[in-house]
């Protein structure tokens, strides 16, 4: 294609996030030279384990720990200026410096205020509303912006803009969340304040990202686009309404960092060789509650960002074959390998079935059971399998459930699995090469 020199590698959650794609993310950030997150905000958990360095990131992509690298959050990113500032603190005490040389924020993303957080609680603590947001602001921020009365990072740099913008939310939100606008803890003009200082501090990171990312692509660099939440949780195309605010599938990585996409070479969907989610909602192959405890015991499965306990399960094959199609995925990544080596047998999600109704699509199952219906899932078992080495340098080295699993898989979904990580530190982690 003319003028394509540079590579777009998008990294998507193939289930309801908490995939691991924080650390494939860093593992891949050695061959790219500019990792850019596209969607969401500090909902987002992005846990890293590197020799001397174990730290969540929310909100600055993975690639921020590697000094050679540019990051960039995207316009459709929601930043919360507080959490972006400590995130940088907390960044420099780790000895991680963070610039504007190495950061770079669409002057477009928009702003997260304390009212969207406060509004996002209180739906939270009515049982009507209630669907298990982590409370941090991301969906009535989303709401501001597809209102047309939002406020951007660049509104926040100047005082009649920001003066303006500021006075119609509030009027409009008194409005519509009355109420809770009594309990606000901040007056206007300290949350004035605060966001023109939070503006003249990110001023100088603020750029047309697109911009800078079709020069990177252009002159043959590589871009990694991060993913945060995941296919199942996307506002159109997840188990509405139980889902974040934002399209988590590939397509938006063009959206929310504004270049086309002509520069998408390759999506690779992340999928946990099990399942877990947080919140509330459909998951048809939900454990046992004693299962369910040893893979929370064992993966460690509790919220990087909330601390909630995950909701854990087995595989579901029709819900990833489901997000395979979503986001054009032309590769699979299966994480936490390890965690099903330690748990008894191992059990596969194959098909859903409703009374009489067998083999139903993702969607059909769930909009069956969102209307109220049983949905029942036939499973496949594998042999225990005793335990995964520490270091697995091909794929014949991994147990031969593990190895039947692959094939499973691959068969099922029509890609190849193109990585396994089998441990939560850098490097362990096994790429199979076509
Ligand atoms: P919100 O994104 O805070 O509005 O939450 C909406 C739903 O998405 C809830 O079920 C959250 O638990 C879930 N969610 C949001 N971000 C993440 C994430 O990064 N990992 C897993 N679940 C998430
Ligand atoms: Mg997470």
């Amino acid at each position: 294609m003319a003028g394509k020199t540079g590579q777009g590698i998008v990294v998507i959650g193939g289930q309801w996030g908490d995939e691991g794609k924080g650390r494939i993310v860093d593992t891949l950030a050695d061959n790219c030279d500019v990792v850019a997150r596209f969607q969401g905000g500090n909902n987002a958990g992005h846990s890293l384990h590197l020799p001397g360095l174990s730290i969540v990131l929310h909100l600055i992509p993975c690639g921020i720990v590697r000094s050679d690298k540019v990051c960039v959050i995207g316009n459709g990113v929601v930043i919360d200026p507080e959490v972006l500032f400590q995130e940088i603190d907390l960044l420099a005490q780790h000895g991680v410096r963070v610039s504007a040389t190495n950061l770079k924020i669409a002057r477009n993303a928009h702003i997260i205020f304390p009212f969207h957080k406060l509004v996002d609680a209180e739906r939270e603590n009515q049982s009507e509303s209630h669907i298990g947001t982590t409370k941090r602001g991301i969906g009535p921020c989303y709401e501001d912006k597809i209102a047309r009365f939002g406020i951007t990072a660049n509104d926040l740099t100047s005082d009649v803009i920001l003066h303006k913008k500021l006075s119609n939310i509030m009027r409009i939100r008194q409005m519509t969340d009355g109420a809770k606008r009594q309990a606000m803890p901040l007056s206007y003009d300290e949350m004035f304040f605060a966001a023109r200082s939070y503006g003249e501090k990110l001023r100088p990171f603020l750029c047309d990202v697109g911009e800078l990312l079709e020069d990177y692509l252009k002159s043959g660099r590589r871009v990694l686009f991060e993913g945060a939440q995941g296919t199942l949780l996307d506002v159109d195309h997840g188990t509405y309404p139980f889902v974040t605010s934002s399209n988590c599938v590939a397509a938006q990585a063009s959206i929310g960092t504004g270049i086309g996409m002509k520069w998408m070479n390759e999506v690779l969907l992340v999928s946990k060789a099990y399942c877990t989610r947080v919140g509330d909602g459909p998951f048809f192959t939900e454990a046992s509650a004693e299962e369910q405890d040893h893979f929370r015991t064992i993966g460690n499965e509790f919220g990087a960002t909330t601390g909630r306990p995950r909701r854990c399960g087995w595989l579901d094959l029709p819900a990833l074959k489901y997000a395979v199609r979503l986001n054009g995925a032309t590769g699979l990544v299966l994480t936490k390998v390890d965690v099903l080596g330690m748990l008894g047998k191992i059990k596969i999600g194959m098909s859903y079935t409703s009374g009489a109704r067998k083999g139903l699509s993702f969607q059909d199952a769930m909009e069956l059971y969102l209307a109220g219906e049983m949905i029942d899932v036939e499973y496949q078992e594998l042999p225990k399998v005793t335990s995964v080495p520490n270091v697995v340098e091909k794929i014949s080295d991994l147990p031969n459930s593990l190895r039947v699993l692959c094939d499973l898989v691959e068969k099922s979904l029509q890609i190849p699995v193109r990585m396994i990580s089998f441990g939560k530190k850098r490097g362990q982690e096994l790429f199979i090469t076509p």
